[in-house]
């Protein structure tokens, strides 16, 4: 006979950095899919099985505003015609052009 132990394989000490971006309504959460660098709030929802009404896709309807809750999508230099000054202080992002950076929580209403 002889003795046969398996020992547990320690877990690797992986990096946790799996950014997500997450789609709420108010405090529903719709869904949420892994990060993907460079790709649209939009593309996320899609991803995610979430339907956020889009009609330009240019940054000039203001269709597709949404409100970001946490993280971070950065916004062009010069604001599109479907954002203000108002809006952006209400944390307001135009999801067809709206691409974040890292982690971020969405609610998929705009802000007012
Ligand atoms: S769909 Fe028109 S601004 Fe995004």
């Amino acid at each position: 006979m002889s003795a046969h132990s398996v020992t547990a394989e320690e877990t690797p000490n992986v990096e946790t950095a799996h950014p997500v971006v997450r789609f709420l309504q108010g405090a529903n959460l719709l869904g949420q899919t892994a990060y993907v660098a460079g790709n649209t709030l939009v593309e996320h929802a899609e991803d995610a099985g979430v339907k956020i009404p889009t009609n330009c896709t240019s940054g000039t309807c203001g269709t597709c505003m949404v409100t970001l809750l946490y993280g971070e999508v950065p916004l062009p230099e010069i604001l599109p015609p479907g954002l203000d000054d108002y809006l952006v202080e209400e944390c307001a992002r135009l999801a067809c052009i709206g691409i974040p950076n890292g982690d971020v929580d969405v609610d998929i209403r705009p802000p007012l």
